[in-house]
């Protein structure tokens, strides 16, 4: 049976700085290519995503930029959702986890588990710094390596020896921010039994149609699932909703998925159950790689845990990471793109068409300007675009602006418009698929066979012929512009609209294009990106 609904989230992104161009291609644009897709084809789609605002990621940041985590978290969730904006993602809501709704879910999840009982409580060993009066998270400290002797190793894991441990092993243990000396302190927190939920999980995920790496590497954490604690002693979170836990509150990495649920009750309070607490709808989490276990593992396990009939993720298109010009984006080093800059100089469509194109969907790929500049010209320029502009103009200057009537269909002109049908199913197979990529060069393929097409017709040696040739290239862009919505929606928006049609492209399905519809004149798609612009972007 097919699903009655979808629901799509996209991983909620920190807000403790610019988003940045590698989640951009490997998880929000193939989450919103996905849901236009689903739109297209009529299905009722919920796709949300939103601001991540607690846990320490978030304090450290606001403590380095001298602002209090809620300033901090207020000022990059408005940057982040308007770059959202910006780059046309088209999210059903996009919220944020300081919502009190989110606050009221999060603990009534934290409750529900304790009372089923697969939350315990236990005492465990922590640094804790006397001049600051708390507990430091891992990220807070350094220390001289229990394994190598390094004394600038971090909390968890020395960079020098690559050794990982506990914290309270390092030696000297110090305060990164302040230096201050730590010593260990017994402390109390409630730790998830995720442990009881391995035979359930291998049970559950067996049948699962993802990939092959996300399914192995989600198999390899079930083997080795351990209680885990869910709570953190920080004055940033959300509390832990018992008496005597003052100090205490969830862990960023419990709250976090739980924000899907709670932004949903948010958007809307009567409908949200009929997404998550229902077997007729898809859950498709689109994640980067390094979220696989929290999506694959932890998440469903909270969810089975809460016994309520919750939906658990049917699919995980998780995505590798995308470099930069053959090396890792690095902000540190410098090695990265401005977005704010990057936008202001090309289009959303000719970002998003080129990241669709280098979708890191089986493997890492990479993001180089020449081939920005390649894809945008040859292929948007020199095959959507041309052949676009040479049908649209043609008519409009030899048929009279008006789409016109075919006359009998050759077997070349029959070919041609069955290839184009077939190309469209191919497509609609890709995105179905999650293949950005493959969908990219069908669609090329489809604009190439179109100007093939047109060449080998000749249209300007017989102009009775030419209404035929014309009416099947009309054809043609008109499926190109369904099919191409979900990446470059502007651009498809643009063409449809110079194939005469007055209300706005929404679907997949169509009927063929009108003969006798007059035509507007022609612009121009697609925009050349010169030498310079690289140049001034680079
Ligand atoms: O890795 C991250 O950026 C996390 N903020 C993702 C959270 S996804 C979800 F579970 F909320
Ligand atoms: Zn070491």
């Amino acid at each position: 049976m097919p699903p009655k609904r979808y629901l799509v989230t996209a991983a909620l992104p920190y807000a403790n700085g610019p988003l940045h161009f590698g989640h951009i291609a490997g998880c929000y644009l193939p989450a919103d290519c996905y849901s236009r897709f689903l739109r297209q084809n009529g299905e009722d789609v919920f796709f949300v995503s939103g601001s991540d605002e607690y846990g320490v990621a978030i304090t450290l940041s606001a403590e380095q930029a001298g602002r209090s985590p809620k300033e901090h978290v207020d000022h990059f969730h408005a940057i982040n959702k308007a770059f959202f904006e910006t780059l046309k993602i088209s999210f059903d809501h996009y919220s944020r986890t300081t919502i009190d709704i989110h606050t009221k879910t999060a603990q009534e999840f934290f409750t529900t588990l304790l009372n089923n009982g697969w939350v315990e409580e236990q005492m465990s060993d922590q640094l804790y710094s006397e001049a600051d009066g708390r507990f430091l998270a891992d990220r807070y400290v350094e220390g001289t390596c229990p394994k190598c002797g390094f004394d600038k190793a971090r909390g968890d894991e020395c960079t020098s020896c690559g050794a990982s441990y506990e914290a309270t092993d390092l030696k000297n243990p110090k305060s990164k921010l302040t230096g201050a000396p730590l010593n260990t302190k017994a402390t109390k927190h409630w730790f998830l039994r995720f442990d009881k939920f391995k035979d359930q999980l291998i049970q559950w995920i067996q049948d699962k149609p993802w990939k092959a790496n996300v399914k192995s590497f989600a198999k390899h954490y079930i083997d080795e699932l351990k209680p885990r604690a869910i709570t953190r002693d920080s004055n940033w979170g959300i509390p832990v909703p018992l008496d005597h836990a003052e100090g205490k509150v969830l862990y960023v990495w419990f709250d976090a998925p739980i924000g899907y649920i709670s932004m949903t009750k948010e958007w809307d309070e009567n409908r949200w159950s009929d997404f998550w607490q229902n077997s007729d709808t898809q859950l498709t989490h689109f994640v980067g790689k390094d979220n696989i276990p929290f999506h694959a593992i932890f998440f469903p396990a909270m969810l089975m845990g809460m016994d309520q009939n919750y939906k658990l993720v049917d699919d995980l298109p998780a995505n590798e990471f995308l470099q930069y010009e053959g090396k890792q984006f690095s902000k540190s080093a410098g090695h990265t793109i401005d977005l704010e800059r990057f936008f202001k100089q090309f289009t959303p469509d000719q970002i998003r068409y080129v990241l669709a194109a280098n979708a890191p969907e089986t493997q890492d790929a990479d993001f180089s300007w020449d081939d920005f500049q390649t894809r945008c010209n040859s292929e948007l320029v020199g095959k959507f675009g041309n052949f676009a502009n040479r049908s649209l103009v043609f008519i409009q200057r030899k048929l009279d602006a008006v789409i016109p009537a075919h006359g009998d269909l050759t077997p070349d002109d029959q070919d041609f418009l069955d290839r184009c049908r077939e190309l469209k199913e191919q497509i609609h197979a890709a995105y179905s698929g999650y293949s950005l990529r493959k969908a990219t060069q069908l669609i090329m393929e489809l604009a190439q066979i179109g100007n093939i097409y047109f060449d080998h017709k000749k249209p300007w040696k017989d102009l009775e012929g030419a209404k035929t040739t014309l009416y099947c290239c009309l054809q043609c862009l008109q499926d190109l512009a369904i099919a191409a919505a979900p990446i470059i929606p502007t651009s498809a928006g643009k063409l449809w609209a110079l194939l005469g049609y007055a209300t706005p492209l929404t679907t997949w399905n169509h009927d063929p294009i009108l003969a006798g519809q007059p035509l507007p004149t022609p612009e121009i798609l697609f925009a050349k990106v010169e030498d310079d612009q690289i140049q001034a972007a680079k």
